[in-house]
């Protein structure tokens, strides 16, 4: 197991101080990536103490430490997962050969693409999350969505170290560039359109960490397969600190489903009208933000049909998620049937790649849904909450477009524009989700329209001071 060195500028297991050019370079962009925390981070709770967990080592068995820290002071730092000794690339035309521990000059402008396209990510979460902090339901939220806010912004130092350490002076200017961009930016936006829609509500935000991360999760998956040694064990140490962040967005959902159904019960109703009179969020809604939030991340996997993804799978570059679980890892002269618009197709597996992706994220997906409709069922009431279907919604690929129910059928223009309002936010909902949102910042107390969690966090009772605000 490779430890931590706390005493250097930048914690790492990287041996960062055997290497002192790239060290000088990333103690270089260190100032710059703090003044970008300070900008665009968190607003106005620089000050506040806050208890986080800070990695402190990459072993499964307590890896990290706890304890109360002002943000602006946070050990990011470099963590890779320990090297799998002779490991062998495990998928494409070059499985079986030793992995790659420099960047093969033929991909390198591919893999920087990837890594950016992943790094820039990272920042643009905290962005679209600074506005948060003004309106968390409790202190046990709000210590939540710091602790995801500054993971996120370790996942960046874990992409810039790539990008350092492999790909010269591209590398570090691109690294520049990932500070350079911004979330809903008019000029300069972060790359892809989930990075950059707006988030001003709690109940986007658990939307946003139980889909949106689940990308990120699935996008770790692939590239914790990749035959780029250090990108893949650096993907693999990303999903330890990864996984908090779905928890957070599926018990924040299910808290809000629990207290919605407590409300229901008191009133003795399911009207929405009633329910919203009464300071919770109806079934409905929340229905229509799962499929918001759900749809505007299954583009994310990018086309159905792509021959980026054909390239990157052959060449060992990005794997997909859990590559061991499939039994062809070479996967030529195989084909898969799809549904496009026009009927099905028949498409070679190595091009279908995204959409095996996307299919696989949908049904982790529904491990939280399952979840909470036990809970609505146990409440005694026949309403489901469903998860769109990969076709509804879509900007990219053969389905961008077009108008498609949640449940997968296309249909006359005028329906979809006619029930669209049915089945995503429309202003009214938006509105009276932001008349909820008012800071609660009492020890152990919540908002009235969220059930407080099952427990504290790290065995701390749920009445702790997780933010202290002075
Ligand atoms: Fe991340
Ligand atoms: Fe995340």
């Amino acid at each position: 197991m490779s430890s931590i060195n706390y005493a250097e500028k930048i914690p790492n297991n990287v041996n960062l101080a055997n290497d002192r050019t790239l060290q000088r370079a990333l103690e270089h962009w260190q100032p710059h990536f703090l003044q970008w925390w300070h900008e665009m981070g968190p607003t106005d709770f620089e000050s506040a103490d806050v208890y986080l967990r800070t990695a402190v080592s990459v072993d499964a068995q307590g890896w990290a430490h706890y304890g109360a820290v002002h943000m602006p002071d946070y050990r990011w730092g470099i963590f890779l997962a320990d090297a799998v000794p002779d490991r062998k690339i495990g998928f494409g035309d070059q499985m079986g050969a030793p992995a790659w521990q420099q960047v093969p000059g033929e991909y390198r402008s591919t893999l920087r693409r990837l890594i950016v396209t992943q790094g820039d990510t990272e920042p643009a979460s905290v962005e679209q999350q600074r506005m948060l902090g003004h309106t968390c339901p409790s202190l046990y939220d709000l210590r939540n969505l710091f602790q995801v806010n500054v993971e996120e912004g370790r996942h960046l130092w874990a992409m810039v170290y790539l990008l350092h350490a492999y790909f010269g002076r591209d590398g570090r200017e691109e690294a520049e560039e990932l500070l350079a961009r911004h979330s809903g930016d008019a000029d300069k936006p972060r790359i892809l359109t989930t990075f950059n829609e707006p988030m001003r509500d709690w109940l986007s935000f658990f939307c946003f960490t139980y889909f949106t991360d689940r990308d990120g999760k699935y996008q770790l998956k692939s590239f914790a397969e990749s035959a780029f040694d250090p990108l893949s064990r650096t993907c693999r140490f990303m999903l330890t600190e990864e996984a908090h962040h779905m928890f957070v967005g599926e018990t924040g959902i299910s808290r809000v489903v629990k207290r919605t159904l407590e409300v229901m019960k008191e009133l003795g109703t399911d009207d929405p009208a009633r329910i919203r009179a009464h300071g919770a969020i109806d079934l409905p809604t929340v229905q229509r933000y799962l499929n918001y939030w759900c749809s505007s991340s299954l583009d994310l996997f990018g086309s159905e049909i792509s021959s980026n993804s054909a390239t990157n799978f052959a060449s060992g570059m990005k794997g997909r998620p859990d590559e061991t679980q499939y039994e062809d890892h070479v996967l030529r002269g195989k084909s898969i049937k799809l549904l496009m618009p026009d009927g099905e197709q028949d498409v070679p597996m190595l091009n279908a790649l995204n959409e095996v992706m996307r299919e696989s994220y949908l049904r982790d997906c529904e491990i939280g849904l399952k979840r909470w409709n036990r809970q609505i069922e146990r409440a005694g009431h026949a309403l489901r909450l469903t998860l769109p279907t990969s076709r509804f919604r879509r900007s990219i690929g053969p389905w961008a477009g077009l108008p498609v129910s949640p449940e997968g059928k296309l249909i006359a223009k005028e329906e979809y524009e006619k029930k669209l309002r049915a089945w995503i936010p429309t202003e009214t909902d938006q509105a009276f989700i932001q008349s909820l949102m008012h800071k609660v910042v009492a020890p152990g107390k919540m908002a009235g329209w969220i059930a407080p969690p099952e427990r504290g966090i790290n065995n701390l009772p749920l009445e702790y001071e997780y933010v202290n605000l002075h």
